[in-house]
């Protein structure tokens, strides 16, 4: 999502609406251009739509579905199967199991590379057409409380969404089922990089009875004056009372669970979205959404529910996956006046890490850590205390417990000292000679030796 400013993402929206009012007058958009679509984990919406995308825009498709069926399953590394599928292809879309990989794909692709969902990293393109459908229902994403429901944790579909609704200023309510909290790496994003708060709930701030909707969270957006922003005694329950613009249902992801870790899905207190919930004054207005395949979260008697909005969702991924494509292959162009400088849209430029040793992503689904061979880990330094440094591929974040300064020790083996992150000394490393380390053996084994302060 950090790719699209907001003006680019509302460019996008115009041209979806443009060819989905014209769905057939786009096969000359870009006839003679092949897209490949490489889908490593099942799907249905996700690919037919682009492939559906790209055939009404009178190009044609090469698609491989099966890790099994390609030279990935010989241990051929993601690079490799980018750089030559990018000799084939004008532009490639991709789903993948490890997180990442579709940035490892776009480095080496030497084509336009659209991420269809990178295990449970993010899945942008869906939020597009999230967004959309919430635009398209209630006019504008400003000022609107969207409840997100269900996996927050390993829901990659809630992790892209959450980011775009608070940079377009809407209030995002948090109902997680048991143990399936949005990540902390998610939530540092929220709330430091587009300045919202987050609140924890209480017993007292639950909108409805009894446990119909125990909410876990509430970021609230800073750019609104929003009631619950401007006065902080206000009680949450009241405000939500008013309704809730939108709930966004998502199924238990029991593939990204690892096997005894303990959570398990529909049954054990995983929430469900049915119509006694809809009686709810809350939610009276309420767009129900869902990025699909549901299993039990979501009743099928809400199909019919004027409020439903789950299948429109799915349809208009194709005009949407239609724009983003031409845009992306320079077949459309967008308004330039809809491309303000500076263009990308983190706010945050924080410091790189990118020394290649001593700290590793503890993330086991992360690229980097599956393709070792050639990628070298990278960091963004996002705070000095505690000292968190978060993965530019899977976006996780680790404390390293030692550190050094490539400064101080002048290459002299007697001062090559580590000190733990957290001592005033490790405060005093400026960031550009800060050497970070995950354990005492990792410093030991490049040539340091424990300083004064490596205990305190
Ligand atoms: C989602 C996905 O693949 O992340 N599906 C989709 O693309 N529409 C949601 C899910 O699988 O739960």
């Amino acid at each position: 999502m950090d790719d699209l400013t907001n003006e680019e993402i509302e460019a996008v929206f115009c041209l979806a609406d443009e060819m989905a009012e014209s769905m057939g007058e786009q096969a000359g958009v870009c006839r003679g251009k092949i897209m490949a679509s490489l889908f490593f984990e099942p799907s249905t919406r996700t690919r037919l739509s682009f492939e559906a995308a790209m055939l009404r825009l009178g190009g044609q498709v090469i698609t491989a579905v099966d890790i099994g069926a390609t030279s990935l399953a010989k241990g051929e590394s993601i690079a490799d199967m980018a750089r030559v599928v990018g000799s084939y292809a004008d532009i490639i879309v991709i789903r993948h199991p490890w997180e990442g990989a579709a940035r490892v794909v776009a480095d080496y692709a030497g084509v336009p590379v659209i991420n269809a969902g990178d295990g449970g990293h993010e899945h942008p393109t869906q939020t597009l057409l999230d967004l959309y459908t919430i635009r398209k229902e209630r006019g504008a994403i400003k000022g609107l409380k969207i409840a997100l429901w269900g996996d927050l944790k390993y829901g990659r579909t809630v992790h892209s969404l959450a980011c775009a609704l608070a940079r377009f200023g809407a209030s995002i309510l948090f109902r997680p089922g048991p143990g399936l909290e949005m990540p902390e790496h998610v939530v540092r994003k929220l709330t430091k990089e587009y300045g919202g708060e987050l609140r924890k709930c209480d017993v007292g701030d639950q909108p409805t009875r009894g446990d119909l909707f125990s909410l876990d969270a509430i970021y609230v957006t800073p750019s609104t004056p929003h009631q619950l922003a401007m006065m902080p005694d206000i009680s949450i329950q009241v405000e939500l009372e008013k309704g809730v613009d939108a709930i966004y249902v998502t199924r238990f992801q029991k593939e990204r669970h690892a096997q005894g870790d303990g959570v398990q899905g529909s049954g054990t207190g995983y929430p469900v979205v049915d119509k006694r919930l809809l009686k709810e004054k809350t939610f009276r207005e309420t767009l129900v959404m869902h990025p699909l395949p549901r299993i039990d979260e979501l009743a099928h008697e809400l199909d019919a529910d004027p409020r439903s909005m789950y299948f429109k969702q799915a349809a208009r991924g194709v005009p949407i996956r239609m724009a983003l494509t031409s845009l992306l292959l320079g077949a459309r162009q967008l308004d330039a006046s809809t491309v303000r400088e500076p263009a990308g849209a983190r706010k945050t430029d924080y410091p790189v890490y990118d020394r290649g040793f001593g700290v590793m992503c503890q993330n086991r689904n992360c690229v980097s850590v599956n393709e070792k061979r050639y990628i070298k880990p990278e960091f963004r330094i996002v705070s000095r205390r505690p000292l968190t440094l978060m993965c530019i591929y899977c976006e996780h974040e680790v404390h390293p417990r030692y550190v050094a300064s490539a400064e101080w020790h002048e290459g002299t083996l007697e001062s090559k000292r580590y000190h733990s992150a957290d001592s005033h000394w490790a405060g005093k490393i400026r960031l550009e000679n800060l050497i970070a380390f995950d354990s005492e053996s990792e410093a030991r084994s490049r040539g340091f030796k424990p300083g004064r302060y490596t205990r305190d």
